[in-house]
């Protein structure tokens, strides 16, 4: 076998074979095949697609390039939560101790944030002493004793993937919905969970623009899942503006406190009571949705959700003071209210947009190796549909450091699109694909 003709084959749209998929990948992954080759592939995938089969071979091959995580210590269906990426998604932060206090086992394992999207693990570390590196044991217990562990991803998870995913950053072959489910499910599949709850995001913030691409990428991660033996369900939802009103970890720490004493952001907690319910269903805690949905509503409105929190924050070695007091919390020294230049309706919030704003006040790395700072970040004050005024404030930018308080300023503001018109804001949650 060369890698030339299977080059070849697929750029004249021909089906590769699994032992053709396997030699590549196999190869790239031992750094037998250069890059060249693999990008060159890369786009001709890109331009060809892959099939069913092909897709399906692709991200067995990348699932099995390295570790598999066991989590067959663990009691009861496990079920993960993915979100195919946002800007101020809070929900795994509101929805691991939601499901986990109906009883659900939620064993999460999270990344870190780079560039404008944020990570679970730099949120949670906003808590003081938390600690997000426990041990295979620690965790498994954990998740038996409180249902829940938050954990940093260990071991080395799909590392076939790893390079592929950073080939293809380079070289404009992300957006390919056969790499990107193999990608995402690969990697899902390598961290051992049972069922899979995907969230897909559509929209100015979100991988797929359009609302076709959205579903067929949850199609193809369905079927991948249901394929390989994980039950897997797709949400596809909206990402034509952030999700709630904080961007930043602390203040999402915040924010998602808050949605589990009931008093969130409406889009925030839609989204996490219909993430959840699919979740509990899958994990055959509850028969259907609707019942589903009332034991969620009920951990929130009996205080068991944000207890649940707290215990796994006291678990993880975390001070529950701060969540007591959110004070206590990492507190950015300034702010900076931003004001709206026009009168009119906000038509649009580019979510990419804000999380770069962010971004450049710290709260987000622009590359692997940047420090960030937990304190800072962006508050929104007014979303998509809203009436301003000329002069109104629209967003708060909370920083430490001014180095580029002026350029995050400015790319808030281009952020938002002002009009006069009142614009039909689009639903949160489009479809949920079985
Ligand atoms: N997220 C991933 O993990 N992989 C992709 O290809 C795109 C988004
Ligand atoms: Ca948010």
């Amino acid at each position: 076998m060369r890698p030339y003709d299977i080059i070849k084959k697929k750029r004249e749209g021909k089906k590769l074979t699994e032992k053709e998929l396997d030699f590549l990948i196999e190869g790239y992954t031992k750094g037998e095949i250069p890059d060249y080759q693999l990008s060159a592939w890369a786009m001709a995938v890109f331009f060809q697609g892959l099939d069913e089969e092909e897709t399906a071979s692709l991200t067995e091959i990348m699932a099995q390039s390295g570790d598999t995580i066991d989590l067959s210590k663990i009691k009861g269906i496990k079920v993960d939560k993915h979100s195919t990426g946002g800007v101020g998604d809070t929900t795994t932060l509101v929805l691991a101790p939601l499901v986990a206090a109906c009883k659900a086992p939620v064993a999460k394992m999270s990344g870190r944030g780079l560039g404008h999207t944020g990570g679970t693990i730099d949120k949670l570390e906003s808590i003081p002493d938390f600690d997000v590196s426990l041990t295979q044991k620690e965790f498994i217990d954990s998740v038996n004793e409180q249902h829940i562990a938050v954990a940093g991803q260990t071991g080395d998870l799909a590392p076939a993937d790893k390079k592929l995913y950073a080939l293809r950053d380079v070289t404009a072959t992300v957006d390919s919905i056969p790499l990107i489910a193999s990608s995402i499910m690969s990697k899902k599949i390598a961290s051992g969970a049972d069922a899979i709850t995907l969230d897909v995001k559509v929209g100015s913030g979100a991988f797929m623009k359009e609302y076709e691409g959205a579903k067929e990428l949850a199609q193809t991660m369905v079927k991948i899942g249901n394929n390989v033996g994980r039950n897997t369900v797709a949400v596809i939802s909206d990402m034509d503006q952030p999700l709630g009103f904080a961007v930043g970890n602390a203040l999402e720490v915040k924010e998602a406190i808050k949605t589990l004493q009931g008093d969130g952001p409406t889009d925030l907690t839609e989204l996490c009571l219909t993430l959840g319910s699919q979740m509990l269903v899958l994990g055959e805690v509850a028969k259907d949705e609707k019942e589903a949905r009332a034991q969620l509503e009920e951990a929130i409105d009996d205080g068991s959700a944000l207890e649940k929190f707290k215990e796994m924050i006291s678990n993880q070695g975390g001070s529950v003071g701060a969540i007591e007091d959110l004070d206590l919390l990492p507190q950015a020294k300034n702010k900076l209210e931003v004001k709206a230049s026009t009168d009119g309706y906000i038509q649009r919030i580019k979510a990419e947009e804000v999380g770069i704003s962010a971004m450049m006040l710290g709260a987000g790395r622009e590359t692997k190796e940047s420090t960030i700072d937990l304190a800072v970040g962006v508050k929104l004050a007014k979303k998509v549909g809203d009436e301003v005024a000329k002069g109104e404030k629209i967003a708060t930018l909370y920083f430490n450091d001014d180095q580029q308080l002026k350029e995050a300023k400015e790319k808030l503001l281009s952020a938002y699109q002002i009009s006069s018109e009142k614009p039909e804001v689009a639903p949160l949650v489009y479809e949920v694909i079985k």
